[in-house]
Parts: C-alpha cells; structure tokens; sequence
C-alpha cells in the first residue's frame, strides 16, 4: 500500500506520544554471515517458507530463538479452517471471515486465503501431516465459533498444531544435509539491519542476533541476505495471562518497528473467552480450553446455571470470539465475580477422552474434570491481530522486509480474527513469500547486500534514548498492560498505561543487565507502548477493542486501520486509512 493511501491525523493520544529507539542496546557482532533469504521463525509460516525457499535460492538461513517446536503452532489446539467440504465453498469462508472482522478486514488479503487455503492444506497432508479421519477416510471437520459450516481440520483430537510441528519439522530433517539451508536455534533476533550507507537505506539488509551456541555462531552477530522473513510469532506475554508460551515476546514485531516498518491494526487484541481460571494471581501462559469443545455441544454458564450466551447472538456459545468474550466480561462485571463456567459434562468421558485428550489431561492434571466438573474459564489474551503490515505478497512497508504469520498484517482478521484461520494464514502467506523472492531476485530486485567489513550495531542510536529495560520490569509491564490495555480500555485506563510504561522507558539504560530476557521485556515495553497509543486513539468498540467509554461500534468515523510508525527522530506516528 503506497504511503499516500495513509493520512496522519493527530488524534486523542494517552498522553505525549511515545518516542521509540531505532534500536537495542547490544554488544558490537562479533560475527558475521550471509544467505539469500533469513527466514526467522520455526513456526507453521516460518518452516514452510523456508522449505520452500531451499528449492529456489541458493541459501536459506533459517534462526529460531529456542528450538523449533516452541512456538505458537506446536500450542494450536482447534485446528486449520478451510472449505474443504464439497458442501462448502471459499465464498462462504470469505463470508464468514469478513463478518468476524468487523469491517476492517482486507478483502483481497481473504480472497486469497480462502480460496488458496484447501490446496495449501491438502500440500501440508501430501507432505505428511496427519489429520483426523472419518469411517471413510475423509477429513473430518468440525465448527468453532463464527463459522456457518463445518471447516476446521484436526489432528490429534485436540493437538493439531503439534502434528503440524512434527510433519514440518520431519520435512526440515529430511533437507538437514542439504547446504542450502542452514538452521540456526537458540538465535534471538535483537533488531534489523539496514542499508545505512547505499541508495535507499530503508532497505532491509539483514538482522543482528544473539545465539547461544558454539563455535563461530556464538554471541552477538550481524547476518546479511537479500531479505530477511519475519516469522516470529505473537506478543501474548505482554499481558499478565495468556495462552501464547512464554517465547512469544513480539521480537519480530518490535524489532520491525524500531526500523520503521508501517505496524497496523495494533490494538486488535483477541483475548479467548474460554481459558481455564486458576485464580487471580496465575500468570503466563494459562490453559486454553479449545473453542472446538464448544463446537462440539458445551456450553457457557454462571455461577448460578444461567446460559447467558442464549438470546444474545444466532450462534449463541459459537458466536465469534469477540462477542463472546464481551459477554463473559459483561457478565463477571455484572455479578462481580472473576470467572464463568463452562459445561461439557454432558459430552461424557468417552468422548472427550477420545475427541480432546490434551485437554482432558491438562485439566485432570489440575484437578478439573470436564466428564464431571464445571470448568471456570475467563478470557486471556490469546492472538494479535495486527502487527507488521504486509501487502498480498508478503511485502512489508521497508524494502527487503517481509512478515508472515502472526508477527504479520495482512489485513485477513481486521478487528478480530475467524477461528482456525492463523494456521491458515501462516501457511497461505509463507508460499505467496517462497513464490515472490525468487521471482525479484531473477528480475534483479533484490541485490545482495553491501556485508562491512566490521559490522557496527543495528540502527546506528543504540545507545539513545534508553534502548533496554531490565527484565526485572516485565511483570510491571504486563500489569499495567492488562489494567490500562486488556481486554477492556477507555480513555482514563489508556492514559495510566501508557503514564506507567513512559516511567519505564525512562529509567536509566544503565541499570539494565543486556542479553536475551531484558531484549524481551524491552520489545514488549515498545510494543505496549505503540498498541496503547493506538488503542487510546479508537475511540469506539469493535471487535478485539472493547472501550468501557465508548460501547458502540462507530461506523461513521471508525472504519479506519490506524498504523504505527518509529520516525528516524524516534517519534512515533499514526496514521489511518479509510476502508473501501
Ligand atoms: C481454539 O482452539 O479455540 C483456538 C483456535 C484458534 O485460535 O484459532
């Protein structure tokens, strides 16, 4: 999207804009290396993008900061929504995704998912993911919220993107020997290289990391390549609950936006009404309770039996996720408790031992039973909508730069994402990626990188304007994240966030001990910082934005996509562009 689509409007920010560095405090490479593409990230979007890109350029350099199954993917539970069925059909997908959007979806963007989907999963089976089957062999295919038909594939019962993990990882192994792609793991990201010195220096040239490993990878080092895939995941530790694992620190994302890449759609954060409640002070990673137990017959409850789903929407319990999780708040706002309650009982043991193992023995593990028990559940942050902003191709707003996945925007989920369609995405995108690098670099575009003989740090300010928060700050932020920017804002809580994260940021540089947990807690202290200006901004409730002081959707000023971007002067700056 050219910049001229894009109008800045100062609007109703909470408190002075923030100001971001361009860049981390980090120690000077010590190494360096190249490849044609980095791709970062082990996920369903970072995997197959790399796979498919060793068949097409000479190297791949695949970084993924644990080990490769530690991310998001390997956690999905639902599964893979695609028009699979005869019965269904891409159009009715398309429709349902736009109405969980809520107006800001880009249609292009789920034009393609929906109707690229069905072959890129039937790949992902040819390549050996097994999903579930029927008597007769077919898929079978189940319904989650906002979804008018059967669509969601799943593997496992309950573990669908744990068989994607494997059947991807498998695929990787097969290649491990091929010098066409080397895997890099525990390798964080710490921010973007960029063409400092040549014809456009918003090109994105490469990436400084920080591997824990042997040898020569070991440390602080600079790696350069014709463009650089972020595959990097979400930001769900930015709030004190959430069902992201703890790797899930925005590091793609903030790194992205230090460098000045367009980051949209922010403050759409999808908090998942049914994530079981282990009391007020539980944080991290919390367990989530499958939508797909709703699809297959529980129930929404409170404490005194009432169905208060029913008569509030036509899908009652299968509503999309944003109303439900309105309703879940309504109510605990209403009756003054912390927690509803969720009923499978019905379902009996049999079936949900055989239809959701995962999560019948991560609930038994903490002494719920769904056979026997109500289970209390309360929504936690679960999925970013936003993030950096792609065109169809993967392209982000900086030469060089493209995103995938959930670090991504591609304007799929507008305010809220369907159900089971960020495995989708992921696995959409990724080869819409594969397919457009090779193709520029045969047309010439992407040259290869100007590599320095001494690689200084990423972004040339590193030591201004307080680059690093110690790791000791993030539970302040994730406090002041979740009372100031959860899952219910207005303008007074925005205004204390985004007070007590500018508190933060000024703290002296000095007293924060630089390696991998303080580079993670400052991503969040900057993400939290652009999502909050944003969300302080929307002065309405659509989708993932829930406003206590403005309750209603407003169509007649609000259906807009607000973007963040880091100036080089380090000040942040929205902008909005109107929808079709
Ligand atoms: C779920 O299983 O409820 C989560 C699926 C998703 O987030 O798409």
């Amino acid at each position: 999207m050219s910049d001229s689509a894009y109008a800045v409007r100062p609007g109703p920010a909470a408190g002075a804009a923030p100001r971001i560095p361009r860049s981390l405090s980090a120690p000077t490479p010590g190494w360096t290396t190249t490849a044609d593409v980095i791709v970062v990230g082990s996920g369903i979007a970072g995997l197959t993008c790399a796979l498919r890109l060793r068949e097409r350029v000479d190297r791949v350099l695949l970084v993924t900061k644990t080990v490769l199954d530690e991310g998001s993917t390997a956690w999905a539970q639902g599964g893979i929504a695609a028009a699979l069925d005869p019965e269904d059909s891409p159009a009715e997908h398309l429709e349902d995704t736009i109405v969980a959007g809520v107006g800001l979806c880009d249609r292009d963007a789920v034009e393609a998912l929906v109707t690229e989907g069905p072959k890129r999963v039937r790949q992902l089976v040819a390549l050996g993911a097994e999903f579930d089957r029927d008597a007769d062999g077919e898929i079978k295919l189940t319904r989650e919220g906002g979804h008018h038909r059967d669509r969601i594939a799943h593997a496992g019962g309950d573990a669908t993107g744990r068989e994607i993990s494997r059947a991807l990882i498998a695929a990787l192994d097969r290649v491990r020997d091929d010098p066409g792609i080397e895997v890099v793991e525990h390798a964080l990201v710490v921010d973007l290289l960029s063409d400092e010195t040549g014809a456009d220096p918003s090109r994105v040239t490469g990436v400084t990391l920080h591997v824990i490993g042997e040898g020569q990878l070991d440390g602080v080092g600079a790696a350069y390549a014709r463009a650089v895939v972020l595959a990097t995941g979400g930001l769900g530790q930015i709030y004190t609950s959430t069902t992201n694992p703890p790797v899930a620190t925005g590091d793609g994302m903030a790194a992205a936006m230090r460098a000045g890449a367009r980051i949209t759609d922010l403050e759409f954060i999808q908090f998942h009404p049914t994530v079981l409640f282990l009391g007020e002070g539980s944080t991290g990673q919390q367990p989530l309770i499958s939508e797909a137990v709703r699809g297959e017959g529980a129930f929404l409850v409170d404490a005194a039996g009432n169905r208060f789903m029913q008569g509030r929407h036509e899908l009652a319990d299968l509503a999309p996720r944003d109303v439900v999780a309105r309703a879940i708040l309504d109510t605990m706002r209403d009756q003054g408790v912390d927690h509803v309650f969720l009923d499978a009982r019905h379902l009996g043991a049999e079936f949900l031992e055989e239809r959701f193992p995962s999560i019948v023995a991560s609930c038994r593990s903490l002494g719920f039973d769904p056979a026997t028990d109500l289970l209390p559940v309360a929504p936690a942050q679960h999925y970013a909508s936003g993030g950096i902003e792609t065109d169809l191709l993967g392209r982000s707003s900086l030469p060089g730069l493209y995103a995938c996945g959930e670090c991504s925007c591609t304007g799929v989920h507008g305010a809220n994402r369907l159900a089971s369609n960020s495995l989708l995405e992921g696995l959409v995108f990724a080869n819409r990626i594969a397919d457009d690098i090779p193709a520029r670099i045969a047309a010439g575009e992407l040259a290869d990188p100007v590599v320095p003989a001494h690689p200084d740090r990423a972004g040339g300010d590193a030591q201004g304007d307080h680059a690093l928060l110690d790791s000791s700050q993030r539970l302040t932020v994730q406090r002041a994240m979740t009372a100031g920017s959860g899952p219910v804002r207005s303008a007074e809580s925005t205004a204390a966030t985004a007070a007590a994260l500018a508190e933060l940021a000024a703290l002296p540089p000095a007293k924060a001990d630089p390696g991998p947990k303080t580079w993670e807690t400052t991503n969040l202290l900057h993400l939290g910082q652009a999502l909050t200006e944003l969300a302080a901004r929307r002065e309405e409730t659509r989708g993932g934005h829930v406003r206590s002081d403005f309750p209603d959707r407003d169509d007649a000023r609000w259906l807009v996509r607000q973007s963040a971007t880091v100036a080089p002067d380090r000040s942040l700056t929205v902008t909005e562009r109107s929808m079709p």
